[in-house]
């Protein structure tokens, strides 16, 4: 398909393109620059195979009523399939002066067929074409994204599964809290990623109504059937009011909800990524195939690819607040207005599943450096907090007390710069008195993760159940 439409400026041109779409009323064409703000073919070229299909049913539809000839539907059928030929060689003659993708179609049809072409207009307008366009390139999207959101949560998951019992520092506040298992880390993220699917799914539900036969605004005085067309564009039904139907894009509003909220995830386990690169961290390494050089320091590997997912946030969430800053002042029902909804829809789904594919390769790429987290995952005193609930278990101390005694035997260890499992029984029995030597066995990072076994805690056990259970049931 061609995205860069071939186009001619010339009047004559802009003249005879007007004429033959409203001549009835306008002796001439518009100004080169109402041609320019007007013009939508630049980009809803995209919507070709969403627009002959939408008309490949309406004719059907309007065949079956009787309102065209089955000898008409057939011509369409066969002009609508030339087209869709000549689009995908790149042969189409696009046309700045037919403005949109819908007009552009209609004119080759029209030259192609004849009369045949300019029947295919009854009883629709390009409102409720569009927005049947529309709603169709949406739900393509939305599915070619959700298999690829089920890939990455896959490549999280097998990861999740390598690593469930591989200790790392889990941190709150980026300070060191308490140790947890780099698989259970992984798995946070399939959560995240689950409920981003979720959203599409329930976005792709509401979406599944069919606008077409709305006509302008108003509905037709033809008899027409929507629900033959909207079983043949595979809606669950026709929308129920025409004046909503041709000014509702709550469909794109909600993708783009669901877009932004789905890169705010990426971006967060990128920023991660570029974290656990650096040198202070050095949890992971990403190889020459997810990095880049610098042109003047040599030691440096770059993570460009997580720091761009983090980066195409931004224009995600832009699209979201851009479109809907473009709907919330219009009146009923189809304004042109309405026509700047495709950029940033099209340009958030390019940048959601060029971050989608970068996440799920880096995920398969990176390699753990795991005596180095593991190293971290013991430092900051990160099992205080065992040794807390030690003193509540077994020596049966209210919780805020056990607390206060292991803030004394932190502040101790800080002071003489060891580890909690580096005190001496004695100093440790200097702040109470009833502590002994089984303290000791809650203070390693493996019996701390291993004693989270809790429903959704980060005990190895759980992690390795959870991570299988993932993995059946996104294989399946
Ligand atoms: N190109 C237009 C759009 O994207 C199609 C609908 C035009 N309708 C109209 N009444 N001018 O919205």
């Amino acid at each position: 398909m061609t995205e860069d439409a071939d186009v001619t400026n010339d009047a004559e041109r802009r003249n005879a393109a007007a004429n033959a779409q409203w001549g009835g009323r306008f002796a001439a064409g518009p100004s080169v620059i109402m041609q320019e703000i007007n013009a939508s073919i630049g980009f809803d070229q995209k919507l070709w195979r969403q627009d002959i299909r939408g008309s490949l049913a309406h004719a059907a539809m309007l065949a079956k009523i009787g309102l065209i000839s089955a000898e008409d539907e057939q011509a369409i059928r066969t002009g609508l399939a030339d087209i869709a030929g000549e689009i995908e060689a790149g042969r189409f003659p696009f046309a700045v002066e037919l403005e949109d993708i819908h007009m552009n179609i209609e004119a080759r049809l029209t030259e192609r067929i004849g009369e045949a072409g300019k029947r295919l207009h009854t009883a629709r307008s390009r409102n409720d074409q569009v927005a049947t366009d529309f709603r169709l390139w949406v739900r393509d999207a939305i599915d070619g994204l959700s298999a690829q959101i089920t890939d990455v949560m896959l490549a999280l998951a097998e990861r999740a599964a390598a690593y469930a019992g591989d200790v790392m520092p889990g941190f709150t506040h980026l300070q060191t809290a308490q140790p947890v298992t780099f698989g259970h880390h992984l798995l946070a993220y399939v959560e995240m990623l689950d409920r981003d699917r979720g959203r599409l799914a329930d976005c792709r539900k509401r979406l599944n109504v069919n606008p077409l036969g709305s006509a302008a605004l108003a509905g037709t005085s033809f008899p027409i059937d929507r629900h033959m067309t909207a079983a043949a564009l595979g809606f669950d039904g026709p929308t129920a009011n025409s004046l909503d139907a041709v000014s509702d894009r709550d469909f794109a509003l909600e993708f783009l909800s669901a877009a932004a909220i789905s890169a705010m995830h990426l971006s967060r386990f990128a920023e991660e990524i570029v974290i656990w690169c650096s040198a202070p961290y050095r949890f992971i390494r990403l190889s020459d195939a997810f990095t880049t050089g610098s042109s003047i320091m040599p030691q440096k590997r770059n993570p460009d690819a997580a720091e761009l997912v983090r980066a195409k946030t931004g224009r995600i969430t832009g699209s979201l607040v851009g479109l809907l800053t473009v709907m919330k002042g219009l009146p009923l029902a189809y304004a042109k207005d309405m026509q700047e909804d495709k950029e940033p829809v099209f340009d958030a789904a390019e940048a959601w599943a060029l971050s989608l594919a970068a996440i799920a390769g880096m995920t398969r790429d990176m390699t753990p450096v795991l005596e180095r987290m593991r190293a971290l995952a013991g430092s900051g005193f990160s099992t205080a907090t065992d040794l807390a609930d030690w003193l509540v278990r077994v020596l049966k101390l209210p919780f805020r007390e056990a607390h206060h005694v292991t803030g004394r035997l932190v502040a101790m260890a800080e002071q003489r710069a060891v580890d909690l499992a580096d005190l001496s029984l004695a100093e440790m029995r200097s702040v109470e008195a009833g502590i002994t030597d089984d303290v000791f066995s809650v203070l390693t990072v493996d019996a701390s993760v291993a004693s989270r076994t809790s429903f959704g805690g980060t005990a190895p056990v759980n992690v390795a159940r959870e991570a299988a259970r993932w993995c059946a049931a996104l294989q399946a």
